[in-house]
């Protein structure tokens, strides 16, 4: 058993202020946190809860420029919208800061020279590209050009979206900066890198043999990551926007937004309490820093890294990331506009955000990505949260209404089965606990819906609607035991449907029962009950079926504007010839194999049916598709591409993708009856 800890930091991954808040990230990281915050307040523990805006880095400037105002107005205006939502949703930080805020500049600057003075850092000089108009450093998402793999006319400095190659800047050919428009030169600059290298054994040692009970997905990550052996990160960038590198001769620097967002946690802990030392540096205090996949190389290894090299400062005792949500089985985007919106659904579903919550908590992403579908919600609705949990709740204080004037009758004498049912209330209490305290929601909430089906069950066996025409007596029993399981799921409610637990409360006059004293007595006999009301209501085919319109409507507007959008900036390709077309041996194949290739971040070596054979091809798609995934695809194969080898491997051949505009790969697959070999032409 592990000791309680004297108090909790617990962190929330804080969001780009360059969008509204969707389901994904609701599901990734603020409803497990928020369940996991509620249920230690829930237990009286000294807990803070940290989260913020984060409001620097490329993603902002780039917003900035598509919306055609400054960077500042764009995190102001998203700043506020996220904000809002959360409080509307239900979700109780101790603090929602900012990273645009003084404290956050003064903290992360001194974080920052505190490294510096202490030696930490490497200081290293490289050529970068510079926009001559614009008078800038350029980001490498800010350089576009023409990809030296696979010719592909629009590939980014750091990344080509077709082949999947990972790029350095100069690697690109015709390179040409998308602020301007005008060629690039190459300029020296200097930068401040932090050595992860120098510090793996010490993380290694932390995260592998200190914590083996973190997640799989987590430690697979981090083994991942030591595997390819760690290189020094820079920690400084050339750009216009972000906390200046606090040192003579840096103008124009900022600190890397990976730098300074998470020293954002220990800033708005500093704007919350004067005690933010306790906090942060106390060994007997345990922090989790709850965020999604996509961050967890910078919550294991970079920050803590970051952490350690200061000195003074705890580090985390877990970092539980999700994978992430899908929607209606396809991957949420921004860009696509392929997302529910958490400020949309709470305008549409008003007084139902224990409805959504409860739809993404039964399918939280903890262990493989999930899908939202908006017939699951419907399903998880109607059928378990009206048909289980409200139906038990309301039959229980409308018997007491009906026939013991709305009070807590005195039993006269429960049987075995009856004790034994109330003495499941304790059990389940610490069967929920142990779930929320090892991080699995999911089983946590099934724990505590189980406590509800029991009560339906035992309603639907006893029948006391029919019994009181001969028994009242008994029926004071039975309605006696079903209150007290009413009480209990009001309480061990809390942490899972804040809003639906309030209108629990009142129906029951719940007394302040707490979590650690919950037993099997929650009510006694002739305590007044509240006036019964409906706890959830049902939703209606056509209510979903306009939101699943809604979302193909809003995602075929948005292919349209964004097809519109490239086909002004982007010309097309120069004309081909019939006889070049004809050269192409295009054919249809079935993937049978694919294994990262180690090593690498992105590329996958697959065995693909031709239909001619079985050869290997090697794709740089592992950042957009898990190799298990892929076996048995259907996929469009260019066969006569002459062999190359990549990373010592032969690769023969290259797979057709196509690319929406989020920079989201879809496989090309055949459509209809097809075999391997047939051409394509
Ligand atoms: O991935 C993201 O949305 C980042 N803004 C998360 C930052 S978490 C922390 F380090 F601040
Ligand atoms: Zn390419």
């Amino acid at each position: 058993m592990q000791k309680t800890p004297k108090r909790y930091l617990i962190t929330a991954a804080l969001p780009y202020a360059n969008g509204p808040l969707h389901i994904g990230h609701l599901a990734g990281v603020y409803v497990p946190a928020d369940v996991y915050v509620r249920y230690l307040k829930g237990r009286g523990r000294d807990v803070i809860w940290i989260c913020g805006s984060d409001e620097h880095g490329v993603p902002i400037t780039i917003r900035a420029q598509k919306e055609g105002c400054s960077p500042q107005e764009v995190v102001d205006k998203y700043h506020a919208l996220i904000k809002k939502s959360f409080e509307d949703f239900g979700i109780e930080f101790s603090i929602y800061s900012r990273t645009s805020k003084p404290i956050h500049y003064q903290t992360a600057q001194e974080f920052f020279l505190k490294l510096y003075e202490s030696g930490v850092f490497v200081e290293q000089e490289s050529d970068q590209y510079f926009d001559p108009e614009a008078n800038q450093f350029l980001a490498d998402r800010y350089i576009s050009g023409t990809c030296p793999h696979c010719q592909n006319p629009n590939a980014y400095g750091d990344q080509c979206e077709r082949c999947g190659t990972s790029l350095n800047a100069t690697d690109l050919i015709n390179p040409k900066s998308t602020i301007s428009g005008a060629k690039p030169i190459l300029k020296k600059t200097k930068h401040w890198y932090l050595p992860l290298d120098k510090y793996q054994p010490f993380l290694e040692n932390w995260i592998l043999k200190e914590h083996p009970e973190w997640k799989v997905n987590v430690l697979g990550q981090c083994r991942s990551w030591f595997d390819a052996g760690l290189h020094p990160r820079a920690v400084s960038r050339d750009l216009p926007w972000g906390v200046p590198v606090p040192l003579e001769g840096a103008e124009g620097k900022v600190l890397y937004v990976w730098f300074d967002a998470p020293i954002g946690y220990i800033s708005a802990t500093k704007e919350l309490t004067p005690d933010w030392e306790t906090y942060w540096k106390s060994e007997d205090t345990k922090m989790v820093h709850f965020i999604g996949k996509d961050n967890i190389v910078f919550h294991c290894i970079v920050f803590p890294t970051m952490l350690h090299a200061h000195g003074g400062y705890i580090l985390p005792d877990n970092v539980p990331a999700n994978e992430f949500l899908n929607l209606e089985g396809e991957k949420l985007s921004t860009s696509r506009n392929w997302a529910v919106w958490l400020h949309e659904y709470l305008e549409e579903f008003p007084g139902k955000q224990d409805a959504l919550r409860y739809a993404l908590m039964a399918n939280l992403p903890e262990t493989k990505d999930n899908d939202f579908t908006w017939k699951d919600f419907q399903t998880r609705n109607n059928s378990e949260l009206v048909g289980i949990l409200g139906n038990f709740f309301n039959r229980a204080v409308v018997l007491a209404e009906k026939y013991f004037e709305a009070t807590v009758p005195q039993p006269s004498g429960l049987d075995a089965e009856e004790t034994e049912l109330l003495e499941q209330i304790p059990r389940q209490r610490e069967a929920i606990a142990e779930a929320i305290e090892a991080y699995r929601f999911r089983d946590a909430l099934k724990e505590y819906m189980q406590l509800a089906r029991l009560g339906n069950k035992y309603l639907a066996d006893r029948e006391p609607w029919k019994v009181i025409k001969t028994d009242k007596e008994r029926v004071a029993g039975i309605v006696y035991v079903a209150l007290q399981l009413a009480g209990a799921l009001a309480v061990l409610g809390r942490p899972f449907l804040p809003f639906a637990v309030r209108k629990m409360e009142a129906m029951l006059q719940l007394p302040t029962t707490t979590w650690d004293e919950l037993t099997t007595t929650v009510l006694s006999a002739g305590h007044k009950l509240g006036v019964s009301a409906l706890l959830f209501e049902r939703i209606e085919d056509a209510v979903i079926e306009a939101q699943v319109a809604r979302l193909q409507r809003n995602a075929e507007e948005n292919a349209k504007k964004s097809m519109a959008e490239n086909a002004v900036a982007e010309p097309a390709k120069p004309d081909v010839s019939f006889e070049q077309f004809e050269a192409m041996d295009l054919r249809v194949a079935t993937i049978l194999e694919a294994e990262r290739i180690p090593k690498t971040q992105k590329l996958l070596k697959l065995l693909v049916d031709t239909g001619i054979d079985q050869r290997t091809i090697v794709s740089g798609i592992a950042e957009y598709f898990p190799p298990e995934s892929l076996i048995g695809k259907r996929v469009t194969i260019i066969v006569n591409l002459a062999p190359r080898k990549i990373k010592g491997v032969e690769s023969h051949g290259m797979l057709l993708f196509a690319q929406s505009a989020d920079g989201v790969l879809h496989i090309m697959s055949p459509e209809g009856e097809t075999e391997n070999g047939n051409q394509i032409g």
